[in-house]
């Protein structure tokens, strides 16, 4: 029997995610959509949409990330600096997990967490850093 573990997170969309800024709120739909859908692809242990979102999330969290900091440095915004660390952190963390994907050592129980983590980082992250770039910059 699998070990007791807290229920996964879920995660709609919801207004409340919505920084005001056109461009970044429909890249930040498609962001939470593809998670959701990694979500689903570890459930159900489907590893060709596992494989299929991790390459997405690399090239699109890339370009997205860039989005954002192009609006942050245009308008000298001030937090900047802390904002693109934790940017590179996240990148860090799809660096590792593709890594572990080509070496083919993607457990089951470590793609559980990757979920969790992704999830979890996307929505913290846009709630709290990316809606501050919205009030700011506005
Ligand atoms: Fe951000």
């Amino acid at each position: 029997m699998r070990a007791e573990r807290g229920l996964p997170m879920k995660v709609e969309w919801t207004d409340d995610l919505l920084i005001g800024i056109g461009i970044i709120d429909d890249q930040h739909k498609k962001l939470v959509e593809r998670v959701k859908g990694f979500t689903k692809a570890v459930e159900s242990r489907d590893m060709a949409k596992i494989e299929e979102t991790i390459n997405y999330l690399i090239g699109y969290t890339i370009q997205h990330f860039g989005a954002e900091e192009l609006i942050m440095i245009r308008n000298g915004y001030d937090e900047f600096k802390s904002h693109r660390e934790e940017h590179s952190s996240f990148i860090n963390i799809i660096y590792d997990a593709n890594k572990s994907l080509q070496k083919k050592e993607l457990t089951q129980e470590k793609l559980e967490a990757l979920q969790e983590l992704f999830l979890q980082w996307i929505v913290n992250h846009i709630k709290i850093k990316d809606k501050r770039i919205g009030e700011q910059i506005i």
